[in-house]
């Protein structure tokens, strides 16, 4: 566990990628390797557990992803309402919160019926809220918050002379949390991918060759005692 507690992330956002790859290196079809990522999530919310980390957001499914085969966007489905059916004592006996950002309603009605269920059957938890982004897109959150944004003012709500960054961040998915202080990809891509633009401005980035099915509770350790170590300035001058 990292030494320093002062410097623990209040908020950790992951991008959780190669999947595919750790299947295919093993000769496995691609939904083996998101079984094994099921198995990194659980590792990853019980490390984040421990630390005390207020947020964890993880990217499970991206609005790109609908474009993947149609079996593997329908396994992945299956699996995340497994994943929630299963897990859900489990969140409760460890007090998270669950949680989910997106286009929520583009998921089949039975992965929302199970997310809506374990949503609210950890809605008194109080410790680590874990934050699914589901069928979740960077652009699609920016237009769906201007469009929040024109509602409110059309209806009298706001002046458009008021608009600023704290308020525009009240008309986004994530309004209810704090901006990432530190986003994790795994598989060693160097991109964001269309995850949490607005949001990231300000997040120290952690990027680790380790595919995701390989991440580990030690490997989660390592990067917040690497975020320990940065600076943050905020484009200020010290
Ligand atoms: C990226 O790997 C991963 C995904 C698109 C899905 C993430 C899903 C999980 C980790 C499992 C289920 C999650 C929950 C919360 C139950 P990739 O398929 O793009 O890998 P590749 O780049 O190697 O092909």
């Amino acid at each position: 566990m990292p030494s320093a507690a002062k410097t623990i992330p209040c908020h950790i956002a992951i991008i959780m990628d190669g999947n595919g790859r750790w299947a295919k290196t093993r000769g496995l079809p691609r939904i083996k390797g998101h079984e094994a990522g099921a198995q990194a999530v659980r590792e990853c919310v019980e490390a984040c557990g421990e630390l005390k980390v207020e947020y964890l957001t993880l990217y499970a499914f991206s609005a790109e992803n609908w474009q993947r085969p149609k079996r593997e966007v329908f396994s992945l489905m299956r699996l995340l309402e497994k994943f929630l059916k299963e897990k859900t004592p489990e969140l409760i006996e460890k007090n998270v919160r669950l949680q989910a950002i997106g286009r929520l309603t583009d998921l089949p009605k039975r992965s929302q019926q199970q997310l809506h269920k374990t949503i609210e059957q950890t809605a008194g938890n109080n410790g680590l809220t874990l934050i699914l982004a589901l069928s979740y897109g960077g652009r699609l959150e920016i237009i769906d918050g201007i469009k929040s944004l024109l509602r409110a003012v059309e209806l009298g709500h706001i002046d458009k002379a008021m608009i600023d960054v704290e308020m525009f961040s009240k008309h986004l998915y994530t309004r209810y949390y704090p901006d990432p202080d530190l986003l994790i990809r795994t598989s060693g891509e160097m991109r964001l991918s269309n995850f949490l633009l607005w949001q990231l401005s300000y997040t120290e980035m952690y990027v680790t060759p380790k595919l995701w099915p390989d991440f580990t509770k030690k490997d989660l350790f390592a990067a917040v005692e690497e975020f320990g170590s940065r600076q943050r300035r905020y484009g200020v001058v010290e």
